[in-house]
């Protein structure tokens, strides 16, 4: 199985596509699912500045384009403009969708002095809306 720096990698790779000419903050994401599948995604903003697409919605989208519907262990998330790029609200609310049942996603970010570390979402999202 990959390993996060590797995952992590792959963020900051794909980060150069970012298409982010408003508000000049690229963003890189990379999702790992529980069969090894890996998904990248990048911000794409609009002049119509509330269309604006995350990084971690773009690759979880792409995942379940390729038909994924859980089983989301890990996203790696980069901006060259922020270390800790802390994925916002609805993202996190995303990532419980996908999320794998039998284990919490690990979110790897660029910590403040550069090194690569591991939170989990539940360190960021408690607790998540759902419906019985
Ligand atoms: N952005 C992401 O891609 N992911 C997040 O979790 C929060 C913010 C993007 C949206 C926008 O293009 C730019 O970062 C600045 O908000």
């Amino acid at each position: 199985m990959i390993k996060s720096e590797e995952l992590f990698l792959k963020a900051k790779k794909i980060s150069e596509n970012s298409y982010a000419p408003y508000s000049n903050f690229p963003v890189g994401a990379c999702c790992l699912f529980d069969d090894g599948k890996i998904y990248e995604g990048v911000n794409v903003e609009n002049v119509s500045y509330g269309l604006t697409l995350c990084a971690e919605r773009n690759a979880l989208s792409t995942a379940a384009t390729e038909g994924k519907k859980e089983g989301l262990i890990a996203i790696a998330v980069y901006s060259p403009k922020q270390k800790m790029c802390i994925p916002c609200g609805a993202c996190l609310q995303w990532m419980a969708e996908f999320r794998s049942k039998s284990t919490d996603v690990k979110i790897i970010l660029e910590d403040y002095d550069g090194k690569i570390k591991e939170y989990t979402l539940k360190d960021f999202l408690p607790h998540t809306f759902k419906f019985d």
